[in-house]
């Protein structure tokens, strides 16, 4: 696939065919990820890849987790977004409900969506990335950002589909409970992998982005 044609297509997918995705086939991508760029070649990533009876624990762990109320616990703490960022959260979640006919007022539809992200979409694979906590924490998040862009479009080739997740390493204390993922390290982020189910309304969502002279300053050009 075209270079330009793999990022132009490329998008978040949050439902996913049952299908199993091969091992060999995620070995492969993560062998052509690894060559992402990092920081003085540090390569702070560590790769953890979960399927079967394991992901369903951590699904199930987090829907129980949710259910009781509980506050998640992610390694990377977050701020929540304001101004212009905020705006373009919300206007996120507006196109993804009105194509889920959701209805602003239907409290019980919007838990019931934000649990699915929870369970990864029923993704029949999830790669969880971290760093060593000795690595600066920014620095391996943006090394990490590299890699789970360079996944997601190497599954492109597969007739993968992926999701980039916050919600996936959330509750903390679930995903290293069932994967043993030790609190020396730092899980960054998670990524859905699997077939895409097309019919699914919210995979037909074309996530919009500011125009180019919006975000970019020219400078010594004419
Ligand atoms: C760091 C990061 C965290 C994300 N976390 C979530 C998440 O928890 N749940 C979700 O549904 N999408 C998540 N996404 C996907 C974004 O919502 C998505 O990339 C954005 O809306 C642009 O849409 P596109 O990926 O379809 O181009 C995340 C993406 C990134 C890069």
């Amino acid at each position: 696939m075209d270079i330009v044609e793999a990022v132009r297509s490329r998008k978040s997918i949050r439902r996913y065919k049952p299908d199993p995705v091969p091992k060999e086939i995620l070995s492969e991508i993560l062998a052509i990820a690894t060559r992402s760029p990092s920081a003085m070649n540090t390569q702070p990533w560590e790769i953890t890849v979960v399927a079967g009876e394991v992901l369903d624990k951590i699904r199930k762990g987090n829907v129980e987790k949710l259910a009781s109320g509980a506050a998640p616990n992610p390694d990377v703490p977050y701020k929540p977004y304001e101004g212009i960022y905020r705006e373009r959260q919300v206007e996120l979640a507006i196109q993804i409900f009105g194509l889920m006919g959701i209805a602003r007022e239907d409290k019980e539809k919007r838990a019931e969506w934000g649990q699915r992200g929870f369970r990864f979409f029923d993704a029949p694979a999830l790669i969880i990335l971290s760093a060593d906590k000795s690595v600066d924490e920014s620095r391996a998040s943006f090394d990490i950002g590299a890699i789970s862009q360079t996944i997601c479009l190497a599954a492109l080739n597969y007739g993968l589909g992926t999701c980039i997740e916050d919600q996936a390493t959330m509750f903390s204390e679930v995903v290293r409970k069932f994967t043993g993922i030790p609190e020396s390290k730092c899980m960054v982020i998670g990524i859905a992998i699997g077939y895409p189910d097309w019919d699914f309304p919210a995979n037909k969502l074309e996530s919009k982005r500011e125009p180019v002279e919006n975000v970019a300053t020219w400078c010594g050009f004419d």
